[in-house]
């Protein structure tokens, strides 16, 4: 994929897209979110670190940062020319931009996922799902692209459009350049990053966690969805898992904004995402804010969990 007189690793993003004949008007829409991500940079190391006083659809006290990036996000995409329709886990509805569909693509986007976390410097991110044209209630499956940026130690930018899975480092000049391609997972992995309470755990998955254990698979877990993913992906074994649990029938992650993207890209990598019984990419959402049980990594490790679910309850 790489162009004469540069080296693979000195691709950056646009370019990167460009070989892959992506359309330009989609081209421009992950670079302008690759864009917003520096100012949210920006306002994770300088923002304040209270809370909004005020709450989202789900309850949860707004930081002030979620608001912020929320803000950053959205003008972005209103002033990119390329959105319908956008939504995003700070946002009540969906918001219009544009009437005509034709060209354009609609957004659904968690600003800062594990914003939480920023207060005790653990590592943040952004995640994007883009659909073509004015529908955001689909399956995942019709994502056209799907993105993350991870503001760890080092930013880095992880995005798939259908073409295999991309990793990419933001460089000292602010620029995102191509750190690998096609990243791929094992068939079953060794480490294991657990979500929710294990005292709330139904039988299944508390029998699929007993079986990893006895296997002396490791426990690695941050409370930050993009990092823990992005370690599954990046080691290429492991298994994500935030299940449906006594309290909590639905689990706690949203389908739209934090779900379906990283289906899409664990799926890219050879991996697998599922909902406990049914592919996570398949699941037609009824209403823009629902939320899903998730088991997401290894095939091997996410088709076991469903064996344990299927098998006791
Ligand atoms: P957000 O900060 O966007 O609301 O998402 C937080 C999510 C996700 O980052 C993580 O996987 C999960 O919350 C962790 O939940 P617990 O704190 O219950 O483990
Ligand atoms: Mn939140
Ligand atoms: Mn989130
Ligand atoms: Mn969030």
């Amino acid at each position: 994929m790489s162009e004469p007189g540069k080296t693979k690793f000195q691709i950056d993003l646009r370019r990167h897209l460009r070989e892959q004949e992506v359309d330009d008007n989609l081209i421009h829409l992950i670079c302008e979110i690759a864009e917003a991500s520096k100012y949210i940079i920006h306002s994770i190391r300088t923002g304040d670190l209270g809370v909004a006083g005020t709450s989202n659809l789900y309850g949860e006290q707004q930081l002030a940062l979620d608001v912020l990036a929320d803000r950053i996000l959205r003008k972005r995409l209103d002033h990119s020319r390329v959105v319908a329709n956008m939504m995003s886990e700070e946002m009540d509805e969906i918001i219009p931009i544009s009437p005509d569909c034709d060209g354009k693509y609609s957004v659904a986007f968690d600003p800062l996922d594990g914003s939480s976390l920023v207060d005790v410097n653990l590592a943040v991110g952004t995640i994007v799902s883009i659909f073509e044209g004015c529908d955001l209630l689909q399956p995942g499956n019709n994502q056209v692209a799907a993105m993350y940026i991870l503001y760890g130690p080092r930013t880095t930018l992880v995005y798939s459009v259908g073409n295999g899975v991309h990793e990419f480092g933001m460089n000292n000049l602010m620029e995102y350049t191509l750190l690998q391609e096609n990243i791929r997972i094992e068939p079953s992995g060794n480490l294991y990053s657990p979500g929710g309470q294990r005292n709330k755990y139904t039988p299944g998955t508390e029998a699929f966690v007993t079986h990893l254990e006895e296997r002396g698979v490791k426990l690695r877990y941050s409370g930050g969805f993009v990092p823990d993913i992005n370690q599954v992906l990046l080691k290429g074994k492991g298994i994500f898992f935030y299940p449906h649990l006594n309290d909590l029938p639905k689990g706690k992650l949203r389908l739209l904004f934090e779900l379906n993207p990283m289906a899409y890209l664990i799926e890219q990598a050879g991996g697998a995402a599922s909902n406990g019984h049914k592919r996570i990419l398949d699941l037609q959402p009824e209403e823009i804010h629902q939320r899903a049980p998730v088991f997401i990594g290894c095939k091997e490790d996410v088709k076991l969990a469903e064996e344990f679910i299927a098998k006791m309850e």
